[in-house]
């Protein structure tokens, strides 16, 4: 019943609702005219070319814009369409990688492409159905592409986008939670649908919004062109929206690496096998030994598995450095000892390890241009510098 107190006017108003069509389109307006004024000039935003679009989303997932630039033109320069990359030897893709991390994404960047040439979608499908069965692309990254490229009315929720909804909608319940998942694209999709002019413009001016203005801390709500629209600027809860994440529970790892040197200076590499974290990277010869307390024993127990595997008894000079890496909910503590193989000059490359190992022996400059992972970058930096510090 509506309250006797209220005017005719005020009874006659709705709620107003953030879903409502004609409230999408005033903030579509508004975020699309703030865009055309402040939006960054970045070379993925150049182009319709939806191959492109591709691998600017590839490496932009976990990682800066500034970082991408770079290896966005050199990747582009070498590969320049998709059956170039599916022509390409993973190996090569892994180069123009190496620094960017996260290393699955290049492989799946790269059996995507071979799937794309094998199934006849050259230069690249452009139903967003068929791009999200691409190995690699979720929900995000197909409808980012087919918005992008296409201006098709697909909305998109990732990390900037879905902080702003949550400010704007007064989301109160942690992000990740299903519901809340279903409300922010839910309103994504709304928002396109009601700004049938350009939804790709308008899915980069959201995104936009949420990386300049819309910061997880300090947002600038005095720039915001959204203002007038969120209801957690309204109700003073920007710093509270979105709630904080659940802390992640982390498992401490402890690791032996051991950074094996032959007669020749070289150091022992082995290939990250397709059963292991980080399979298809290149690593130092490295051994769990979380479960072992004592520091002799653990050392024991990586000369042993290393003895077990390449048939090869070690000595060990000394301790060299320990890194630090954290993944997912990973923290791992990895200690590098310094090793000589006893008696023997080297390991051939060329005979059967009964766990067929690939590995081979690398000079300290060639640790450059090895698809290495991040942890044993670290330790390659070092032995790097180590090598310049000798000459
Ligand atoms: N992060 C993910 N995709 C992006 C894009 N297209 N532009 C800027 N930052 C992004």
């Amino acid at each position: 019943m509506p309250n006797s107190k209220q005017t005719k006017s005020q009874q006659a108003k709705k709620p107003s609702s953030l879903l409502d069509k004609k409230v999408l389109s005033r903030i579509a307006e508004h975020a699309v005219g703030w865009f055309s004024k402040h939006s960054r000039d970045l070379p993925w935003r150049k182009t319709k070319n939806a191959y492109r679009i591709w691998i600017s989303e590839c490496m932009l997932q976990q990682t800066q814009v500034a970082t991408v630039i770079p290896y966005y033109e050199r990747f582009l320069e070498r590969f320049p369409d998709v059956s170039t990359l599916a022509a390409a030897e993973l190996d090569e893709v892994y180069q123009l990688w190496a620094g960017l991390g996260y290393y699955r994404r290049a492989r799946q960047l790269h059996s995507a492409a071979i799937r794309v040439v094998e199934s006849g979608q050259e230069p690249f499908p452009t139903d967003r159905d068929a791009i999200a069965k691409l190995p690699g692309i979720g929900r995000y990254t197909a409808n980012a592409i087919a918005s992008f490229a296409y201006d098709q009315p697909f909305g998109i929720v990732e990390a900037n986008t879905q902080r702003l909804y949550a400010r704007l909608m007064l989301c109160k319940e942690p992000l990740s939670q299903t519901a809340m998942q279903a409300k922010l694209w839910e309103f994504a999709q709304a928002l396109v649908e009601a700004w049938p002019v350009s939804p790709g413009q308008l899915n980069q001016s959201l995104m936009e919004i949420g990386s300049l203005v819309c910061k997880p801390k300090d947002p600038q709500c005095q720039a915001c062109p959204l203002q007038s629209h969120c209801q957690a600027y309204q109700t003073g809860q920007t710093s509270t929206i979105p709630a904080s994440k659940p802390k992640k529970l982390i498992t401490d790892l402890r690791e032996i690496g051991l950074l094996v040197r032959d007669s020749k200076g070289r150091w022992l590499m082995r290939r990250r096998s397709p059963t292991e974290r980080w399979s298809g990277l290149w690593d130092f010869p490295r051994y769990d030994c979380t479960s072992i307390e004592s520091e002799s024993l653990a050392i024991e127990h990586a000369l042993k598995e290393f003895d077990r595997i390449y048939g090869k008894s070690l000595w060990v000079r000394s301790e060299c450095l320990s890194v630090k890496h954290s993944v997912t909910r990973y923290r791992i503590l990895l200690r590098c000892f310094e090793a000589r193989l006893e008696g023997a000059k080297t390991i051939s490359t060329k005979g059967k390890l009964a766990q067929h190992e690939q590995f081979d022996w690398y000079k300290v400059e060639e640790l450059e241009s090895l698809a290495l992972s991040s942890s044993a970058r670290k330790v390659a930096d070092w032995l790097t510098k180590q090598a310049a510090g000798e000459n």
